[in-house]
This record gives C-alpha cells, sequence and structure tokens, in this order.
C-alpha cells in the first residue's frame, strides 16, 4: 500500500512543478485556428522575430504556405528568411551551443511549445517581460523568473517596468463598479507591470492582438492537423448516428414476429 501511495505521488510530482512555477495568475486567450489572417500575421512575426534563435523543425514552409493559404512566390519573398528551399523544414539559424552561451540556455526548438506550456501561458509569458537591471540582458519575465531570453518584441510593445498604478478593486474574484455612476471603482497598486508611453510601436491592444496571433500560430505549428481531425470526428458521429437509425429499424423487423 505504502509503495502505492509512493508511486501516485511521484506520478504526481510534475503538476506540483506546474503549479509552483504559475503563481502569476496567466491571461487567458481564446485561440481561433480558422482565422487564417490571424495565423498568417502570427507566422510573419515568428520568421521575423523568433527564428534567429528558435526553429520550428518539425514543420515545413511549404506545409506552412499550404495551410495557412500563403503562395510560394509570398512565402518565398517575405517569410523565408534563413535561405532554406521552400520544401525545407523551419530550422533557426543559431546552434544550440551558441544559445547556451550567449543566454545561459539553448532556445528550444517551438514547434511543440504550445502542446507543453498552453496558449495561456504562451500568451502570458510574450506580454510580461519587464525591465530587470539586476539581470544579464535587464530584462525578467514575469511567468518565467530569470528568464534567459532577451526582450525581443520591446519596439513593438515599448519598455514595460513594475511601478505603480490605478487598478479596478477586485471583491471575491469579482471587478467592483461604483453602482451609482457604474464606473470602476480603482486604487492604487505597486509591484504592477506597466508601459512606458510611446516607447512602443503598437498601443497595448495592437501589441496583445499581435501576440495572440503569434500565440494562434504556435498553436496551429503543435496541432496542424487539429482542424482536419475535427472535421473527420464529426464525420464519424454523423456516421454513426445515421448507422444507429438503420441498426434500430432492423432490430425492430426482426423482432417484429418474436412477440
Ligand atoms: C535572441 C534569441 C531569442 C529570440 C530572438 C527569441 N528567443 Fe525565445 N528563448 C531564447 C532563449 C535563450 C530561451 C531559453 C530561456 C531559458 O531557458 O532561460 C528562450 C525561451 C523561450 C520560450 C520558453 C520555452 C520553454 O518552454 O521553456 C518561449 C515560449 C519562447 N522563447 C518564445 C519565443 C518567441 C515566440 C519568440 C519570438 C517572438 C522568441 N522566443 C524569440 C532566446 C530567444
Amino acid at each position: 500500500m505504502k509503495k502505492q501511495i509512493a508511486a501516485l505521488l511521484l506520478a504526481a510530482l510534475p503538476l506540483f512543478g506546474f503549479a509552483a512555477g504559475g503563481a502569476y495568475p496567466l491571461d487567458s486567450v481564446k485561440i481561433d485556428l480558422t482565422d487564417k489572417a490571424a495565423l498568417q500575421d502570427g507566422a510573419q512575426t515568428f520568421v521575423n522575430y523568433c527564428m534567429g534563435c528558435h526553429g520550428a523543425k518539425f514543420q515545413r514552409y511549404e506545409r506552412v504556405a499550404n495551410d495557412l493559404g500563403i503562395s510560394e512566390e509570398l512565402m518565398m519573398d517575405n517569410l523565408v528568411l534563413t535561405g532554406a528551399k521552400y520544401g525545407d523544414h523551419m530550422k533557426s539559424s543559431m546552434r544550440e551551443s551558441d544559445g547556451k552561451a550567449w543566454f545561459g540556455a539553448a532556445a528550444p526548438d517551438l514547434t511543440n511549445v504550445a502542446r507543453v506550456r498552453g496558449t495561456d501561458w504562451l500568451y502570458t509569458y510574450l506580454r510580461t517581460f519587464y525591465e530587470d537591471p539586476s539581470r544579464p540582458y535587464g530584462v525578467n519575465n514575469k511567468v518565467f523568473d530569470s528568464v534567459g531570453m532577451p526582450n525581443v518584441l520591446v519596439g513593438l510593445q515599448g519598455r514595460q517596468i513594475i511601478g505603480c498604478k490605478q487598478v479596478q478593486i477586485e471583491e471575491n474574484g469579482k471587478k467592483v463598479f461604483d453602482p451609482l455612476t457604474g464606473t470602476p471603482v480603482t486604487q492604487e497598486a505597486c509591484d504592477q507591470l506597466t508601459v512606458v508611453p510611446n516607447t512602443g510601436k503598437l498601443s497595448e491592444v495592437e501589441f496583445d492582438e499581435k501576440i495572440k496571433n503569434l500565440v494562434t500560430f504556435l498553436e496551429y505549428s503543435a496541432n496542424p492537423v487539429k482542424l482536419k481531425s475535427q472535421r473527420i470526428g464529426m464525420y464519424v458521429l454523423l456516421f454513426l448516428a445515421i448507422f444507429f437509425v438503420f441498426a434500430y429499424l432492423l432490430k425492430r423487423e426482426y423482432w417484429k414476429d418474436v412477440h
């Protein structure tokens, strides 16, 4: 019995690991894999801002172009920046050992990262880099403490710092509004992420959208057949439903004279 309990606890260990790392509340994001425009924008951000260090080596350019509705010419001109061929895997130009030497950690392949980390984690991670002079590259991250990755999106988002700002009060997980005017009730809170105004190309809303699109691309990349398998699942259910009707009619026919 004791052995079984020990085995159970061991099996549950990874759960505790995640719980410990997840102290910062994750922002949730709704991903729509059928949104082609979002996928295309995400792919563009990925090749421009991520592939210098990360690859998606289980994915081919040609497959992405076909799935996302991008022509070969457009793909080669705008999305293949590493000198690769159309049919090649999406490999990064950086070697693993260089990553270790430069950033203290190798930049992992991102093909399946959405399956490992989840889309909410990615969406939060990519939006919560903040300035921290004690770190080698001057940045830290809210969901990945002491991260080795530099803040590559600072030009889009702007400089994010930890500071004080007005935040809406919450009671029992619900946001509080003034009962008379209907306006949000706020108070000053410190230890909050704040973007220094006019330091990035995009507004907060635009930046969130960009990241949502990027996460949509990563989710697609980890599940390129998800759309197709959903469709097949529907056909199977439909088939079973029709089959059931015939099976029932047949059963009635057979048993008609038995009673
Ligand atoms: C300059 C190199 C560099 C660039 C560019 C870069 N990263 Fe990273 N990234 C890293 C390194 C190094 C790590 C490993 C960090 C660690 O383990 O401390 C990392 C880690 C990550 C992780 C965490 C992986 C995990 O599960 O542990 C994700 C997700 C990620 N990067 C996404 C991105 C995305 C998306 C982009 C493009 C917007 C990007 N990175 C651009 C260097 C880079």
